[in-house]
């Protein structure tokens, strides 16, 4: 086309694409370049505004490295991470919800009744349940990845001060398809914002918190694996997660439990804990491979 007008330019880009262009990426691209030529002419974008947000991409990508996400935490708090998460999880079973940046592999096993929170202060949480099918049926055999923020409201990878596979741990369950573990209740934390999405964030007037939150990966054979976390029901940021990441069937309630009815057997902290603690009680439902 020799004569491109501000009209015509999303077809003419249209007719560029060569004949052996792989047929999804052709479709990605002609919606994505639709919807961004559509909103420079809805939003009637000017030079200024444009460069800033070249500025902006270049900002994402210099704090970038192996640790830094820029871009997914990007996508995390423009919602696209928790979209495309949605779209794609199926309608049964527990809900997933984001993955974050900050699950490392090679976590330790953590034995049924394992504790998580060593030498760590904070209040005692006792997260246990069932992993199960749709059914009702225990999954044996089912492998649940656990990670969490330390009390200063740190994960391992952000804090020098703790040890890599400071609270990350691997269950396997039993014939009973239970899981348990003891661990300190985790806290409200803040998404990385001393970089360019921060700007973003304060510009449109909003905060970085996220609700407190227990991360779990669910893998079985045979089952979708489920990525998701569980939120305490009291979590002041709960309906304003800078993330999108609640859903309802994963916000649960820790219940406090009286001084001195610490389960006496079965947990490594079993005969430790004389106060009151917390207990968290939440079954896992898997769905079936293909379904
Ligand atoms: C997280 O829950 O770990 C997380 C998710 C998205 C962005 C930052 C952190
Ligand atoms: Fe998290």
């Amino acid at each position: 086309m020799r004569h491109v007008t501000k009209d015509n330019i999303t077809d003419v880009f249209m007719g560029y694409f060569g004949p052996d262009t792989d047929p999804r990426l052709k479709e990605i691209l002609k919606s994505l370049v639709t919807h961004l030529h559509d909103f420079a002419r809805e939003t009637n974008l000017t030079h200024e505004e444009w460069r800033k947000g070249i500025e902006f991409l270049e900002a994402a990508g210099n704090i970038s490295d192996a640790e830094r996400h820029e871009f997914v935490l990007l996508s995390d708090v423009l919602g696209l991470s928790s979209l495309v998460d949605m779209l794609h999880s199926s309608p049964k079973g527990t809900s997933s919800s984001v993955l974050g940046p900050f699950h490392i592999t090679g976590a330790p096993p953590l034995a049924i009744g394992g504790d998580m929170r060593r030498d760590f202060g904070g209040e005692v949480l006792l997260a246990k349940g069932t992993i199960r099918d749709e059914d009702g049926n225990p999954i044996e055999g089912a492998e649940l990845d656990i990670w969490q923020t330390a009390p200063n409201g740190m994960y391992s990878s952000q804090d020098p001060d703790q040890d890599t596979y400071s609270f990350h741990g691997i269950q396997t369950t039993g014939p009973d398809g239970h899981y348990g573990f003891t661990t300190v209740k985790p806290v409200s934390y803040t998404v990385p914002s001393d970089g360019p999405v921060g700007d973003i964030l304060r510009g449109s007037g909003r905060h970085p918190w996220r609700p407190s939150h227990l991360h779990y990966i669910v893998k079985a054979p045979g089952f979708r694996t489920l990525v998701t976390e569980i939120f305490p029901d009291d979590d002041p940021y709960l309906d304003e997660d800078t993330v999108f990441g609640v859903r309802e069937d994963l916000v649960m309630t820790y219940v406090e439990q009286p001084a001195g009815s610490f389960p006496s057997d079965g947990y490594v902290l079993s005969g430790k804990v004389d106060g009151t603690w917390l207990l968290a009680d939440f079954d896992l439902v898997l769905v079936r491979d293909g379904s």
